[in-house]
């Protein structure tokens, strides 16, 4: 039995989601019931990359349940920087803290800290990776501004390929009824393949791929735009190129339905006009606070305190048995040396496998 982690998307089912997001409506009705909750308490926030508002968030949710902080916002000042594993440091900070939020650079790294960790390990983002936390709060914004998961289209726009958000946002709405996926990006950054092969295709979900904004505006229900991500582009002449793709403006509100919504994680560069702030459908900023209040639920969830999680029994994955080396730049087996390749299979006919940690494909 495994104590829970939450470092994919679907780490949580469909009923566990649903309870989560139940809690923080509860939290919103009445925060100040929930003051004292987490008292005792520390949660760490390690983030080995920048962010403010992930972070803050994290923290401002752990005070307001009444518990305390600690953590390092850059791995500059730590002892990561004289060579220390992420093994070795989440077993020592999780020797001081309750709960550890995990922000990496690298992908795979916090599924690395809960093989070793003897608390709860959040992903707050790795990599181009996955992004659990920023789902749940995109979940808890989409169901209370449009009442409803399942029978909405959505449009992802701007960089599909290294965006996390999206990554785990569409793993997660792949699991409601009839939700139809409309993925708006330029050839280069449309999503990884392998969310089309394993999530998208073996579902049936109607998925469409197309280039401008304008033509599938009108069909939307939420529109989750997103900054093109420039510090995971190996290629800086690529991301000039590329960085102006979408701009969402007035003009492009028009052709969009009354009740669509804006949605986007944050922070925005300049793919939305600040001209859409003051459209009522422009819904980014009260995300903002949807995602504190989901965190305090997650807190409280997954320390036990409200809605405790039953520890589950995960089914280790068929290995491949002489691994290929992972080929994901961004993969935490490229940054630290001491970790085994490992690589399990995505189809029957076991013609496909990706790696344990980063998800990439191999052949
Ligand atoms: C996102 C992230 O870090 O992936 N931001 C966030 O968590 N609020 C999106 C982004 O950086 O573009």
């Amino acid at each position: 039995m495994h104590m829970r982690h939450l470092i994919d998307s679907t780490d949580l089912s469909v009923a566990e989601v649903d309870r989560i997001l139940n809690l923080a409506d509860d939290i919103i009705q009445d925060p100040a019931a929930f003051g004292e909750c987490c008292k005792g308490r520390i949660l760490a926030t390690l983030f080995y990359e920048p962010s403010t508002r992930t972070r803050l968030s994290f923290e401002a949710a752990m005070l307001r349940l009444g518990g305390k902080v600690e953590g390092f916002s850059s791995a500059a000042n730590t002892s990561v920087s004289k060579g220390e594993t992420v093994a070795d440091t989440i077993r020592v900070v999780g020797s001081y803290a309750d709960i550890v939020a995990m922000r990496h650079p690298k992908e795979g790294a916090p599924k690395v800290a809960s093989l070793f960790s003897p608390v709860p390990i959040i992903n707050a983002g790795d990599g181009g990776h996955q992004h659990p936390t920023q789902t749940l709060t995109d979940l808890l914004t989409i169901r209370s501004l449009k009442g409803r998961l399942g029978g909405i289209t959505i449009g992802l726009c701007g960089d599909l390929k290294f965006g996390r958000t999206v990554h785990s946002l569409i793993q997660s709405l792949a699991r409601y009824e009839n939700v139809t996926f409309i993925l708006i990006s330029p050839e280069e950054l449309q999503l990884p393949r392998h969310l089309i092969h394993e999530v998208l295709e073996p579902n049936h979900l109607p998925y469409r791929e197309v280039q401008s904004l304008e033509e599938v505006i009108g069909e939307l229900d939420v529109l989750y735009m997103t900054r093109i991500q420039q510090e995971r582009f190996l290629d800086k002449a690529e991301y000039e190129r590329l960085k102006d793709s979408y701009v969402l403006d007035a003009a492009k509100m028009q052709l969009a339905r009354e009740d669509m919504i804006v949605l986007h994680p944050l922070p925005r560069v300049n793919e939305i006009a600040l001209e859409v702030d003051s459209d009522p459908r422009a819904a980014y900023f009260k995300q903002v606070k949807f995602g504190m209040y989901v965190r305090m639920a997650l807190i409280l969830t997954l320390l036990g305190i409200k809605n405790p999680l039953a520890p589950i029994r995960e089914e280790e994955p068929e290995l491949v048995a002489q691994p290929p080396v992972c080929q994901n730049p961004a993969c935490i087996t490229t940054a630290e040396n001491g970790l085994p390749q490992r690589f399990m299979y995505t189809d029957e006919a076991h013609t496909r496998c990706k790696c344990f940690y980063c998800e990439h494909d191999a052949k």
